[in-house]
């Protein structure tokens, strides 16, 4: 059990990439606590981890909102007694448009749930894992932080925030021994956002245009994230901070 007696948030966790997470990691011992702002889909998954042996327990949270966010980490102190590793996963994207087309409301949501998201966090669950000694954060950004495509400027620029906020979040935490790192994720065409990222159903053509720039010639999948997630909260990163996995199948363009 890598993560055994660890206390760890996944925001998001109840679909896509944030289900794969927290049920990767409490496979490996983790008790879990499944936020997500949908309490149909987060109470699912804490369910089914349950059923399957792990620990789990769903707390509803808008993670763009300060207040919710301090009550997600009250609710997990009061059910673990500490928080061992934050995971800011919870995502949201404007459709595929050009740059130009995307309104205001929409860029203001691409934000706060990308970057807010992590301020809030930050405010609220450093000074609870600085009570215990230390813990890690892992922020799920993208390959689109760090090789952009044209249709998804504004979620490709909030994700390059991610990035360089979780460096520099890195480097100041560091002597409270708190790490900090990312994960980049390549296409995945299997949860919520896709159709968003592809700007509209993925037909054929659509999963080829993305498929024919991974050299490993397959799209990433929500386990291939956890696995690097787990590596991440576990003991095992204890001298790694400040990185970003790159889980893309060596994309190039
Ligand atoms: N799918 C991909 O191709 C891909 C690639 C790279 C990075 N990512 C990133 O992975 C992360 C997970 O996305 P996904 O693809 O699994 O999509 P998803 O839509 O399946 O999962 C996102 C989850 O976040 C929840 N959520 C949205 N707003 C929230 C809020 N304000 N508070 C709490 N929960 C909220 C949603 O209800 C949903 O369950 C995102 O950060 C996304 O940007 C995805």
């Amino acid at each position: 059990m890598r993560v055994s007696g660890k206390s760890i948030i996944v925001t998001g966790a109840g679909s896509g990439i944030g289900r794969g997470i927290a049920e990767r990691l409490a496979e490996e011992g983790a008790s879990l606590i499944v936020n997500d702002i949908d309490a149909q889909l987060g109470e699912q998954v804490a369910a089914a981890i349950r059923a399957a042996g792990g620990q789990a327990a769903f707390v509803a949270a808008d993670v763009t909102q300060g207040a919710q966010m301090q009550a997600l980490i009250a609710a997990t102190l009061q059910l673990n007694s500490k928080l061992d590793a934050m995971i800011n996963n919870a995502g949201w994207t404007h459709r595929n448009r050009p740059m130009l087309e995307v309104s205001e409301a929409d860029f203001d949501k691409v934000y706060a749930v990308n970057m807010k998201s992590i301020y809030w966090s930050a405010i609220h669950a450093v000074p609870a894992m600085k009570k215990t000694g230390g813990g890690s954060f892992i922020n799920i950004a993208s390959t689109a932080g760090v090789r952009p495509r044209p249709g998804l400027t504004w979620y490709n620029g909030s994700k390059a925030a991610v990035i360089v906020t979780s460096k520099s979040m890195a480097a100041e935490l560091g002597p409270d021994n708190i790490r900090v790192n990312c994960i980049n994720p390549v296409f995945n065409p299997n949860t919520g956002l896709s159709a968003e990222f592809a700007g509209g159903p993925l037909d054929e053509a659509r999963r080829g245009k993305f498929l024919s720039t991974i050299p490993l010639g397959r799209f990433s999948t929500a386990l291939d994230v956890a696995n690097a997630a787990l590596y991440l909260a576990s003991d095992e990163a204890a001298f790694i901070s400040g990185v970003c996995i790159e889980v893309d199948g060596a994309r190039c363009v």
